[in-house]
């Protein structure tokens, strides 16, 4: 088969380290892809929103398969283009992607089908955002309504707090993405992040992991889109992932589909086990960043096949998938200044190996340049990962790797997997 992956992030490297693995592949082709997906393919530089220029290069390749990796593309419509012409695509319209592009709509979609959340306004202008925070007690969840790269959300401890996001949000800090705010009530509970593939009318459970979305060590410091991922996390038992599935996942698949856009790709279900039962936090509308890249390690079966059904409504014939009885795990190495202000161009060492057994770096934001040094491009610049008999295994064979990358003032959080870890003692 030929295959366009659309990314350059450590998500896609994981696709494109597991596709590479499939014996249907013929052609992996990534647009744009990063230096360290060029081992698993050949990249073509271009944007992941520019949609006649994907859509052009899947029909130049003969590809029997596009496979979106980030929201933006969604956003963009890509899969509504190649639907138009005639290509495969794994990844949602542009219209079931509200269900991630727009927190409104999604807590909107939550209230008429009955979907488990917690309670919201949304508001336009700050003054009304600020009154609303009297219907809500502190700590406060405010989030920009559109996409802002897992950025746009503020846990504000207090008041002033929450109307300094407020003002920043709609002031601007985020674009369009932040032209209307949402205030959420806040969930108690352990958060988790459930993976549902859908063809359109069958749905299956793909895995899950739990992410840890503060900056630093401790849960301190501002949200980000993940440093650090790990599966399987013990708060997934068989009756929790029914749960997730049945209250969330399904009801969701068959609403967006009554609702005239049925889903075809992963449906990313970040919810909260609360004494209630499990709530939404927030779908998004493809693969986790960096939950990929463990379940990736994880997954032992070919993955195509699964992508392929997805597109082509075939899903109800495939086995389920197995997953290694082994655990994962994902620690982001962050460029300094992440995520507000990340400095980039600093200049990476060690990242090529070798690593000791089980460990497997993917780039998240790497460039090379003319003289073939590696820097870092972005806010999250690699995944270090590894896979191990049990987390406390893997987790000291991804530290073990990392401590053979150097990135000057980069950084990187050093209790992944801590909430699991307690669970032990
Ligand atoms: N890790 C959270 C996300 O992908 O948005």
């Amino acid at each position: 088969m030929n295959i366009l992956l659309v990314g350059s992030g450590g998500r896609e490297h994981a696709l494109a380290w597991k596709i590479a693995q499939s014996p249907l592949l013929r052609r992996l082709v990534i647009a744009p892809g990063n230096p360290g997906m060029a081992a698993h393919g050949e990249l073509a530089a271009m944007k992941v929103t520019d949609v006649p220029a994907l859509v052009a290069l899947a029909q130049e390749i003969a590809a029997d398969l596009v496979v979106i990796g980030p929201e933006s593309a969604v956003e963009a419509g890509l899969a509504d283009a190649l639907a138009a012409a005639g290509v495969p695509c794994f990844g949602p319209s542009r219209a079931a992607g509200q269900l991630e592009s727009s927190k409104a709509f999604t807590k909107a979609f939550c209230a008429r089908h009955g979907l488990p959340t917690g309670a919201y306004v949304v508001c336009d202008t700050a003054e009304a955002a600020k009154a609303a925070l009297d219907g809500f007690q502190p700590p406060y969840v405010i989030k920009a309504d559109g996409l802002a790269a897992g950025k746009g959300v503020t846990i504000a401890q207090t008041r002033a707090e929450a109307e300094a996001a407020i003002d920043d949000t709609l002031g601007g800090r985020f674009g369009a993405a932040g032209a209307r705010v949402v205030i959420e009530e806040f969930l108690e509970g352990e958060i988790g992040s459930l993976f549902a593939l859908c063809d359109g009318t069958h749905a299956i459970v793909f895995g899950h992991a739990q992410d840890h979305k503060r900056a630093y060590d401790g849960e301190q410091g501002p949200n980000t889109g993940g440093m650090g991922t790990y599966s399987p996390a013990p708060l997934f038992t068989d009756e929790l992932v029914e749960q997730v599935r049945a209250r969330l996942a399904a009801p969701a698949f068959a609403a967006i589909a009554q609702e005239g856009s049925p889903y075809r790709g992963a449906l990313f279900v970040e919810f909260m086990a609360t004494a209630e039962g499990p709530k939404l936090v927030e779908f998004n509308v493809r693969f986790g960043d960096p939950e990929c890249q463990v379940l990736m390690l994880r997954l032992e079966s070919d993955l195509l096949p699964y992508l392929v059904a997805c597109a082509t409504g075939t899903l109800a014939d495939l086995p389920p998938p197995v997953w290694r009885d082994e655990s994962a795990v994902c620690v982001v190495l962050a460029a300094e200044g992440y995520p507000d202000k990340p400095v980039t161009g600093a200049a990476i060492t060690g990242a090529e190996g070798p690593f000791g057994e089980g460990a497997q770096v993917f780039h998240a934001g790497t460039t090379r340049d003319a003289e073939g040094v590696l820097r870092a491009s972005g806010g999250r610049v690699l995944n270090v990962c590894a896979r191990g008999n049990g987390l406390v295994e893997a987790r000291e064979r991804a530290y073990a790797a990392l401590s053979q990358i150097t990135l000057p003032g980069g950084f990187y959080r050093r209790d992944i997997g801590w909430r699991a870890l307690a669970r032990q003692d």
